[in-house]
């Protein structure tokens, strides 16, 4: 017998890209994060054992990163903050570097980064330490410069990640960060009946994520209708606003489509002026706490008669009156929703490359980590 495969196509296991094979490993990925830290229904990080009593007390907590893992870092903002009394200052690296460290040795700054290499990530990792911070860090490389010069690490457990476009790290950085913020609200005494389901449904991620990828051809065929507009509009509220910012990138980074995320409420406030029929919005619209708000957005941009793509969950049931098009992900706790959409977003950015002949892989003047300034 003949068999049609190169040592490439062995290496994506027949997948067209290593992109497309990373997002369909991330159920296998997350079910990684997971394994081992969950105990009794409580969260297992015996790595951060001794920074307890400053997670247990400060007031804030710092994080840093790049790209698609400062909006991993984001969602862990929205999340922890809604489930504890922390402030989660998120900065982009960039920034943070050089700013003034407004921070002592009671400061701790947990730094999220695949690679563990990103130049400004590891700046940012030196001057906290400079000034006596403590630096936890979430990375996917054993080994990296990262966990090295940082005081404590947790890793992703991902495996490789070969394409440049983030995709299996972004999904299990959502994940660990989730089990970090659980655990800190734990360890402030503010652990109540929705941590305890949260713990329940993280469990299950990995095959509800299954499910997700099972309505992978019908992603496909909406991100072929769209392939040839030249701009995109994300937007989203509360956990769907990171969400709509990593959609945006994927989409730019990928397909070279022009693509803005905003919080939907900040539509009013400029951005609408650019929609029209040339100018589709997709919207990060699950049936949560904030759907009747997302609902009157979008119905404000159907006004301006926008193309709209909707990725929303099977509970909603209205959305297909106002919506061209719907994507949808198994209803889930609200708190999970960056993580089940996460796969939606990624393919459709991945379909639509595709289709223009881009190979999303080697994105062009992109790296996959960026180890100068
Ligand atoms: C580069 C990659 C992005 C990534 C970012 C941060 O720009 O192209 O996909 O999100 O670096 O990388 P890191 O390894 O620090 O997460």
């Amino acid at each position: 017998t003949h068999i049609d495969w190169t040592y490439e196509t062995a290496q994506k296991s027949g997948y067209k890209h290593y992109m497309l094979k990373e997002i369909f490993e991330e159920p296998s990925c997350v079910a990684a994060t997971l394994s081992g830290r969950i105990k009794s229904a409580k969260v297992h990080l015996p790595e951060i054992e001794e920074l307890q009593d400053l997670l247990a007390s400060s007031k804030t907590l710092k994080v840093v990163a790049c790209g698609t893992s400062s909006y991993a870092a984001l969602s862990f903002k929205y999340f922890l903050e809604n489930l504890s009394d922390v402030c989660v200052d998120v900065e982009v690296s960039s920034e943070f570097r050089y700013k003034r460290p407004n921070f002592d040795e009671n400061t701790v700054l947990v730094a999220v980064s695949q690679s563990g290499e990103t130049a400004d990530t590891l700046e940012s990792v030196r001057l906290a330490k400079s000034k006596g911070a403590k630096v936890l860090a979430i990375t996917n490389v054993v080994g990296s410069t990262l966990m090295r010069e940082s005081d404590h690490t947790l890793l992703l457990n991902a495996g490789p990640e070969i394409s440049v476009a983030a995709t299996k790290s972004y999904v299990t950085q959502l994940v660990l960060l989730y089990l970090l913020g659980l655990k800190i609200v734990e360890l402030r005494d503010q652990w109540n009946e929705r941590c305890t389901k949260l713990i329940d449904s993280l469990l299950r991620l990995p095959e509800v994520l299954d499910a997700t990828l099972s309505r992978a051809e019908h992603i496909k065929e909406v991100a072929l209708k769209y392939k040839d507009f030249q701009h995109f509009m994300y937007i989203g509220r509360g956990l769907g606003y990171p969400t709509a910012l990593e959609g945006a990138l994927k989409l730019k980074e990928i397909s070279y489509i022009h693509a803005t995320a905003y919080p939907a409420g900040e539509l009013k406030h400029g951005p609408i002026a650019l929609l029209g029929p040339e100018f589709p919005v997709f919207a990060i619209a699950p049936f949560d706490a904030l759907y009747a708000k997302m609902k009157n957005n979008m119905i404000e941009c159907k006004a301006r008669k926008t193309k709209l793509v909707v990725l929303t969950s099977d509970d909603c049931e209205d959305v297909r009156e106002i919506a061209d098009d719907v994507l949808s992900v198994n209803s889930f706790s609200e708190q999970l929703y960056p993580v089940l959409m996460a796969p939606v977003i990624q393919l459709f950015a991945y379909y639509i490359a595709d289709a223009l002949g881009h190979d999303p892989d080697k994105p062009k003047n992109l790296a996959k980590s960026v180890t100068v300034e």
